[in-house]
C-alpha cells in the first residue's frame, strides 16, 4: 500500500470546497435510530435519526442526536421515555415517510400506516411491524457544544434500554442474526442508503 495520496484537505469551519459536504458520506453508512415518543397530550410521534449508535453494554445505552430542537426531543424531555425500532428494508419507505416535516399534532404512525404496539416498561408504543425494539428511559439529554464550549443547535438523547423485543425468527440457536433482518443504514447525500444482507458479512477475531 502506498502512503502517498493526492489529498483533498479542508478545515470544516472554512468550508469543504466540494459540491456536497462529504462528512455524512464518510461517517457512513450509519444505523438508524427510528425513535417513537409520546407527547404529554398523548399524541404519538415517530421519526428516524441516523446520528445514532449504541454506547455501552451494562447497562445498555443508546443515543441519537437531533440537529435542532425537534418534536422527538421535546417529547423525551417531557416524558423521559422513548423506544428505538429497527428499520429494515421492508419498512424503508414507511421509515422515510415518518421523517416528514409535520407539526407535533401529527401522529407519524398513522401517517406512515404503521401500528403502535404497547410497551411493557414505558408508556411509549413500539412499531409493531419492526422486528426488534428497545424500550428506553432517558439517562441524559445533552446540548452539544463546539470545541470552545459554545452551545450548538444539537441535542444528544441517551437512553437506558430497559426492555428488548426480538422477533424469535431472527434467533438461530439463540444467536441474533443481524443480516437476516436486512437492516437499512443511512449513507451520504440526500438519498443514499445501504442494506445489510448475509453476503456482505465477514468474521474477524480480535487479537489476544
Ligand atoms: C434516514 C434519516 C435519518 C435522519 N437522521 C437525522 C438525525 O440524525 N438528526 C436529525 O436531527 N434529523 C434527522 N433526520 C430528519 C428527521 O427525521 C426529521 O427532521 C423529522 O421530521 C423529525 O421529526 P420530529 O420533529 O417528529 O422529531 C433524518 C431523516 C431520515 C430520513
Amino acid at each position: 500500500m502506498s502512503a502517498v495520496r493526492d489529498v483533498h484537505y479542508y478545515e470544516p469551519a472554512k468550508g469543504h470546497g466540494l459540491p456536497h459536504d462529504p462528512f455524512n458520506a464518510i461517517v457512513g453508512p450509519r444505523p438508524i435510530g427510528w425513535i417513537s415518543t409520546r407527547a404529554v397530550d398523548g399524541t404519538l410521534n415517530l421519526a428516524p435519526y441516523s446520528f445514532f449508535n449504541a454506547f455501552n453494554y451494562t447497562p445498555p445505552l443508546v443515543g441519537f442526536s437531533s440537529t435542532s430542537w425537534k418534536d422527538t426531543v421535546a417529547n423525551i424531555e417531557a416524558t423521559g421515555e422513548f423506544c428505538w425500532n429497527l428499520a429494515t428494508r421492508d419498512l424503508a419507505e414507511a421509515m422515510n415517510a415518518t421523517s416528514a416535516s409535520v407539526g407535533p399534532e401529527v401522529d407519524e404512525f398513522a401517517l406512515a400506516g404503521l401500528t403502535p404496539a404497547e410497551s411493557r416498561k414505558v408508556g411509549v408504543p413500539r412499531v409493531a411491524e419492526s422486528r426488534v425494539s428497545f424500550e428506553c428511559r432517558l439517562a441524559q439529554l445533552i446540548r452539544l457544544t463546539d470545541a470552545a464550549g459554545t452551545p450548538v443547535d444539537a441535542w444528544l438523547s441517551i437512553g437506558e434500554v430497559v426492555a428488548v423485543h426480538i422477533d424469535k425468527a431472527l434467533l438461530k440457536d439463540g444467536i441474533y442474526q443481524t443480516a437476516e433482518a436486512h437492516p437499512i443504514l443511512r449513507a451520504g447525500g440526500p438519498a443514499a442508503y445501504a442494506e445489510v444482507s448475509p453476503e456482505i458479512m465477514f468474521d474477524m477475531r480480535r487479537p489476544r
